[in-house]
């Protein structure tokens, strides 16, 4: 009983005092995606088409940007193709890019058109994609 009364503190108390040696450091965590500031080049990558970007156009953007003329997100090649104002995506520049500041509020009406603004991470992921080369990734 009482080893485990001392495990019972232990516990409470290593969690909020990270004593009796318990690891509740969240230092292991890897942070996705929200890696501000274009860092990269060289081929290392932090952000994927596939993986990171374009699941957040099928689910906010491919209704309009679907194909049915003007820009097409619903494919890599579709994207960098652009839209009725030409090349929305200029790698390695992020900041410089057009379809960022659709979406951060810079450059009205923002996108989705319909809908409420993509989160601040969520443009961060776009930005830094761009940033790191704006590959087929
Ligand atoms: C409700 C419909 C709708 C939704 C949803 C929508 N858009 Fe748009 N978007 C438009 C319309 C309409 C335009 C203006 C016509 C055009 O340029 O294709 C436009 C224009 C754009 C442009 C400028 C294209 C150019 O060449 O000037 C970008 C970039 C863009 N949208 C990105 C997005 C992204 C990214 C999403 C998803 C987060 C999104 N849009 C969601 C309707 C929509």
């Amino acid at each position: 009983m009482r080893i485990s009364a001392y495990l019972f503190t232990c516990l409470l108390t290593g969690a909020l005092l990270s004593g009796c040696d318990l690891d509740v450091s969240p230092t292991g965590e890897v942070e996705e995606g929200s890696g501000g500031g274009g860092g990269g080049g060289g081929g290392t990558t932090t952000v994927s088409f596939a993986l990171d970007i374009l699941p957040i156009f099928e689910s906010d953007c491919i209704r309009c940007h679907g194909g049915a003329g003007g820009l097409n997100v619903d494919s890599y090649e579709g994207l960098i193709a652009g839209g009725n104002s030409g090349q929305v995506v200029i790698p390695g520049n992020g900041a410089g890019s057009l379809l960022p500041r659709r979406l951060d509020g810079t450059l009205p009406p923002t996108m989705p058109l319909d809908g409420p603004a993509l989160t601040a991470a969520e443009v961060d992921r776009i930005r830094t994609w761009i940033d790191e080369g704006a590959q087929d990734n």
